[in-house]
Order: C-alpha cells, then structure tokens, then sequence
C-alpha cells in the first residue's frame, strides 16, 4: 500500500537560522542536503520504543511536601495525524522550566533558583484518542543568556516519536494570552500567522480542570500541510 502526505508548507515551519539566536546559524545546515534513499534500519524500527525508554508518570508537580512551586495546570495534548486523525501508540517527551525559570539540566548556568520538588521532564504514550496528560505547574519566562535582552515566553518542549526513526518531531507549546510570544525569535521564525496559532494552547473551562488546576488544550499535528513547526 502507498499513500500521500500533503508535503509541509515552508510558512508554516521554522526559518531555520533566526535572526537574534546565534544558535541556529550553528544548528541549521548552510548546504542543500543530500536526499538519501531509506533502508530497512531506518523504516522497520523502533520495534517496542516504550520499552526501551518507558513511560514516566504524568506528574511533574507532586503533591503535599514534594510540591513544586507553581501555579498547577493540566495539559491534555492531542497528537493527531494530516486528517485530525488520532495517533495512538505515539511515544511523547515533554519538558519544561522551572517556575522560576530554570530547567532541570547541567547546561542551564542561570543563577535562578533550581526546585527540588520539581520533575521536569516525562515520557508518555499516547492514548486510543491520541491523547496524552499531564499535570505540571506553569513554566516561567526566562532570559536567554548573551542576546540584547530576549526573554523566552513561557513554553513546553514537546518530542513525538511515531513508528519509525524517522518520524521524530520536536516543537514547543505556547500559553495563550502571553505579551512575549508577540517578540519570541522562534515562535516568530514562523512567518504564517494560522501556523504561529496553532502553536498556542487552548485554555479550557476552569471547572473542567482536574484537582483544581488550569486545564490547557493543545492539538499536535504530526504531518501534512498543518504539522507542527520544528522547533528546538
Ligand atoms: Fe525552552
């Protein structure tokens, strides 16, 4: 069986090297790539990935003493294919700062303050609708080191696996409402306004929030024409 998938339009997707973030001349490749053809190592695995990396549970808040500092909120993230079509069995890597800002690894050197209570980081499977949950606290905005004054938005970093290597797709989520999303060099290395939208969570009626937090809903498309920008 063979099928089609609506190739990505580029204004929809990162412009790779962001003007302001020296990183990305770094990342991004400067020549055309060379288009090899896959073989059977590259399409027939992962077999089994949750078991090689198993899911973690879907907290990163905790609860009583081991509370993270916060405001709790609940992420309920849909992963969904061209169509809308849910994808279940996709294996989904969120992390996220600090509600201070700072991120649970050796490479952040802020001086802002590290909470011990807070996981930040999990590994989830997808769900028969496609879904996966979280309970987390906000992440904080935070400066990025030796620009000319740039804070980052606050955002969650999301990672989804599908059934082989290389159907992996990195982007981050956006809170609605949020001033610095207005002036962020990534979420506006984007040019297509719908696609810079559609990066944005949704929040949800308060009373829907489970344990009384803010519920945010957010849709990843995976591919086609809407798929989700690549984003560190
Ligand atoms: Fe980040």
């Amino acid at each position: 069986m063979s099928w089609t998938v609506e190739p990505r339009d580029p204004r929809t997707q990162s412009e790779g090297v962001v003007a302001g973030y020296a990183h990305t001349a770094r990342r991004w490749p400067s020549q055309p790539l060379v288009v090899r053809p896959h073989d059977t190592g590259e399409l027939s695995g992962p077999a089994k990935l949750e078991r090689r990396l198993p899911p973690s549970k879907a907290d990163l808040a905790g609860r009583g003493a081991s509370r993270a500092l916060g405001q709790l909120i609940h992420v309920r993230a849909r992963v969904v294919d061209e169509d809308g079509a849910p994808v279940p069995g996709a294996l989904v890597e969120i992390w996220h700062c600090n509600s201070a800002g700072k991120y649970l690894h050796p490479n952040d050197s802020s001086d802002s303050p590290p909470d011990p209570n807070f996981r930040g980081n999990a590994r989830l499977v997808a769900g028969d609708g496609g879904l996966v949950e979280l309970r987390t606290i906000k992440p904080a905005a935070y400066s990025v080191p030796d620009t000319d004054g740039w804070w980052r938005p606050p955002h969650i970093h999301f990672s989804v696996w599908g059934r082989v290597w290389l159907s992996r797709l990195v982007t981050q989520m956006f809170f609605p409402g949020d001033p610095l999303n207005d002036h962020d060099a990534i979420l506006n290395a984007v040019r297509d306004p719908d696609a810079r939208a559609r990066c944005i969570a949704r929040m949800a009626p308060t009373a829907g929030g489970p344990g009384n937090a803010l519920v945010y809903e957010y849709q990843l498309v995976v591919r086609g024409r809407k798929a989700a920008p690549r984003m560190p």
